[in-house]
């Protein structure tokens, strides 16, 4: 198999019909009549061979500036194996796999590397929450990965049959990835206590809301692994922001400008830090594409804007809160003890109702991670069904 600079695996599922030289790369046409174009330094500093990328980082080992300012292709040919071979104006020639070129190909919109898409959801759309046979996702690859599937596209699943034991919730996360952790500790108990430092720690009901919006970064993912709901009351709200919020563009498109745009102040309240950030509710990628939206109900500083921004922010806020509370655009589930909720804390808002704390115990037990260590995961586990190991 031709080499390729990284550790993936390329099907050659298309074939390279022919080659040639064109003003500052190479052109490629292909058996479905796509035609590529690559850049002389793109395809260079790319090359799979032992002196461009080192043959055990997989790194490139080339620095840009040693290749020469007028490098060209003086000969490109297509071998017996299907390969692009291209001989370099320096003397140097290199090969490229087919299936490695096809999916970096600009021209033919590769899938290779994309996760699955979201799927926004009402309760109707999503019906329940998505759940999944806790210990076959500790042995079984397959299940693990319609495990990370649905925490990603729907933004949240449950895990369940899980042990009712309180290392759980540093074992499961960890499938995934790395734990975050922050100022309430590695892992942290979600129960009432005598000393609350978050109004999570009571038996007050808690409205729609997302995890450390004061920070610069909120965590990506919530792990809550129940050990006790044996209270009247304390069931589970979840509601998908990213669907609130194209409710709110159709509905109400000034308030969505609004909440894009409007830096909103966020801060903790604690005797021992300070946690402080202003960044608008809606966060959008570099694509005009929801990345995120933070909502805290407790967590909102004094706005600090002039009357009629302040006035303006509360009209959209108050909009998009009431969206939030219509029935139908949010879910509520229980937890059973074993059961493990995993959330896009970046999308999905979470709360509780209230509960009785005099009769029965309802106690979880919480922890954070990152998106990108899941979006890692899929990526893997889709390396691992393109080279056939599973
Ligand atoms: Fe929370």
């Amino acid at each position: 198999m031709t080499p390729t600079p990284d550790f993936d695996y390329y099907p050659h599922n298309h074939n390279i019909h022919s080659a040639a030289i064109i003003e500052r790369g190479v052109s490629v046409s292909w058996d479905d009549g796509i035609e590529s174009q690559f850049h002389v330094y793109w395809l260079r500093e790319n090359a799979a061979d032992a002196l461009t990328c080192h043959p055990e980082s997989k790194e490139q080992q080339i620095q840009l500036l040693e290749l020469p300012e007028d490098l060209a292709a003086t000969k490109v040919s297509v071998s017996a194996a299907g390969e692009l071979q291209v001989s370099w104006s320096n003397g140097e020639s290199s090969s490229f796999a087919p299936g490695w070129l096809r999916a970096y190909c600009h021209q033919a919109a590769s899938a290779t590397f994309e996760l699955p898409k979201r799927q926004h959801w009402s309760e109707k759309d999503l019906g329940a929450v998505p759940r999944f046979d806790g210990p076959s996702v500790l042995k079984d690859r397959e299940v693990f990965g319609q495990w990370c599937e649905a925490l990603h596209s729907k933004g949240l699943a449950i895990l369940e049959n899980l042990p009712t034991d309180e290392t759980v919730i540093e074992q499961i996360p960890a499938l995934i990835g790395p734990i975050r952790q922050s100022n309430f500790g590695y892992s942290f108990d979600v129960r009432t206590s005598t000393q609350s430092t978050s109004n999570a720690y009571t038996s007050m009901a808690l409205p729609l809301h997302s995890d450390l919006c004061t920070r610069e970064f909120m965590p990506g993912l919530q792990f809550l692994h129940c050990l006790e709901n044996s209270s009247e009351g304390g069931n589970s709200l979840l509601a998908d922001g990213f669907y609130l919020a194209r409710l709110l563009q159709q509905h109400a498109p000034e308030h969505y400008a609004t909440l894009s745009t409007v830096p909103m102040d966020f801060y903790n309240k604690a005797k021992d830090s300070d946690y402080r950030f202003s960044k608008p509710l809606i966060g959008l990628d570099g694509n005009g594409e929801l990345d995120e939206i933070r909502l805290s109900p407790w967590l909102r500083a004094p706005l600090n804007a002039p009357l009629e921004t302040v006035d303006r922010c509360y009209r959209a806020l108050r909009y998009l809160l009431k969206l939030s509370e219509q029935p139908g655009n949010y879910i509520t589930t229980r937890l059973k003890p074993g059961d493990l909720l995993a959330f896009d804390n970046r999308r999905i808002f979470h709360g509780r109702s209230s509960y009785d704390a005099s009769q029965g115990n309802r106690w979880l037990r919480g922890c954070y991670g990152e998106r990108e260590e899941l979006w890692s995961q899929l990526r893997i586990l889709s390396r691992e069904q393109r080279s056939g190991k599973r």
